[in-house]
C-alpha cells in the first residue's frame, strides 16, 4: 500500500466544496486543506435553497475551490493521486456540476476518479476524524438525512431505521422560517433556545414503538400550533419564541437519544457510536448522546463542527478508502439524484 493524496469535490447542496486529503498506511489521514463556500446569502430571500440558483452558483465556484484547496495544501494538480466527487444523492444540478468538473480535471492529469455517495462521506467520516475500527453505529443525521446505519465495511451500509417524514435539519429550518430567525435555521433556532427553557409540552412521536424508526413532523406542526396559540396582536413575543426553539430542541434531542438507545441495543457489536451530519453540529443532541454512550459504556464520536455539515474533506477520505478497496469509477460515472446507501 502507498501513501494517496485526494482531491475531493463536493456540491450536491448548498455548499461548493474542494479538499485535499493524504494518507499513508499505518498513519492518520491529514487533512491537507478544506475549503468550503456556502452558498447561504444567495438563498436566504427564499427560505430554502433554491436548486438552480445553487447550480449555477457551484459552477462558478467549484474552480476557485479547487485552485485555493491545491494551493492550501501547498500542492500542484500533479501530486495528486486521484479525484473524488460526489456523485449524489443531492441537487442534480449541483452534483453534475461537481462530476464534470472532476472529471474534465481527472481526464486533463490522468488520474483515477472516484465517485462517492455524499451519505457514505458523511458515514466515514469518524474514520477520517478518530481513526474509528468496524463496526460502528452511525447516526447520519442531517437537513435531508436522518438514519441509523450499522457500518461494518467502508462499504457496507446497512440501514436500521430512520425517519419516516421529515429530516430533523428541515424541522429545524422551517420552524426557524415560521419563527422569522434567518437560514440555514439549525445554529439560529440553538442559539435561541440557549435563552429560553422548556416549558412548552411538546409530543415526541414514535417513542413507544418499537425499533428506531422516527417521525418529526407531528412534533413541527405541534410547534407551529404552540406558536400560533402565542402570538400577542400577531406578533410572537421573543421570549416566548425562545421558550419554542428550547422546547422543540428538547423534543428532538429526545427522539434521537430514545432511538440510539434502541439501535445500540439491534447492534450489541459495535465497538462505537458516531454521529454526523449537519444536525450533529448541536450542542444538546451531541450532549444527550454523549450522556447515553457514557451510560452504556460505548465509545462516542462526534466530529468537529466543521467535517459534521457538507464539507469534501469527506469526500476526499471516502474516496481514499474506496481507492485501498480497488474500487475507482471512469467516464461513464453518472450524477445521480437518488443513490441509497
Ligand atoms: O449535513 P448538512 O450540512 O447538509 C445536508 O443536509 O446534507 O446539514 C445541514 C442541516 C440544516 O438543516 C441545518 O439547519 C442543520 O443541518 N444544522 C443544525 C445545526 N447546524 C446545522 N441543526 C441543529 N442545530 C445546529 N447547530
Ligand atoms: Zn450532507
Amino acid at each position: 500500500d502507498t501513501t494517496l493524496t485526494i482531491l475531493g469535490i463536493e456540491s450536491s447542496c448548498d455548499d461548493t466544496g474542494a479538499a485535499v486529503v493524504r494518507h499513508a498506511p499505518g498513519q492518520p489521514p491529514e487533512i491537507l486543506s478544506n475549503v468550503v463556500f456556502g452558498q447561504a446569502d444567495l438563498h436566504a430571500a427564499f427560505g430554502g435553497v433554491v436548486p438552480e440558483i445553487a447550480a449555477r452558483a457551484h459552477v462558478e465556484k467549484l474552480d476557485l475551490a479547487i485552485e485555493r484547496a491545491l494551493a492550501a495544501a501547498d500542492l500542484g494538480p500533479r501530486d495528486l493521486d486521484g479525484v473524488a466527487v460526489t456523485a449524489g444523492p443531492g441537487l442534480i444540478g449541483g452534483v453534475m456540476a461537481g462530476v464534470m468538473c472532476a472529471k474534465g480535471f481527472a481526464a486533463a492529469l490522468g488520474l483515477p476518479i472516484i465517485g462517492v455517495n455524499h451519505l457514505a462521506g458523511h458515514a466515514l467520516t469518524p474514520r477520517l476524524t478518530d481513526g474509528l475500527a468496524f463496526p460502528y453505529l452511525m447516526l447520519l443525521v442531517s437537513g435531508g438525512h436522518c438514519q441509523f446505519l450499522r457500518v461494518t465495511a467502508a462499504d457496507r451500509f446497512t440501514r436500521l431505521g430512520g425517519t419516516i417524514d421529515d429530516a430533523p435539519g428541515e424541522a429545524f429550518d422551517k420552524i426557524a422560517k415560521a419563527l422569522s430567525l434567518p437560514q440555514p435555521g439549525g445554529p439560529e433556532v440553538e442559539r435561541a433556545a440557549a435563552r429560553g427553557s422548556d416549558v412548552i409540552t411538546l409530543p415526541r412521536p414514535l417513542l413507544d414503538r418499537d425499533g428506531c424508526d422516527m417521525s418529526f413532523s407531528g412534533l413541527k406542526t405541534a410547534v407551529l400550533r404552540a406558536r400560533d396559540a402565542a402570538l400577542v396582536d400577531g406578533t410572537l413575543p421573543a421570549s416566548t419564541r425562545d421558550d419554542i426553539c428550547a422546547s422543540f430542541q428538547a423534543a428532538v434531542a429526545d427522539i434521537l437519544v430514545a432511538k440510539s438507545r434502541r439501535a445500540l441495543d439491534l447492534m450489541p457489536e459495535a465497538t462505537a457510536f458516531a454521529v454526523a451530519g449537519g444536525v450533529a453540529a448541536n450542542g444538546a443532541i451531541r450532549a444527550g448522546l454523549s450522556d447515553l454512550c457514557a451510560e452504556r459504556g460505548i465509545a462516542f464520536t462526534a466530529p468537529p463542527l466543521a467535517l459534521c455539515t457538507d464539507n469534501a474533506a469527506m469526500i476526499a477520505w471516502a474516496g481514499i478508502e474506496r481507492l485501498r478497496l480497488g474500487q475507482t469509477d471512469d467516464m461513464s460515472l453518472a450524477a445521480r439524484p437518488r443513490w441509497p446507501l
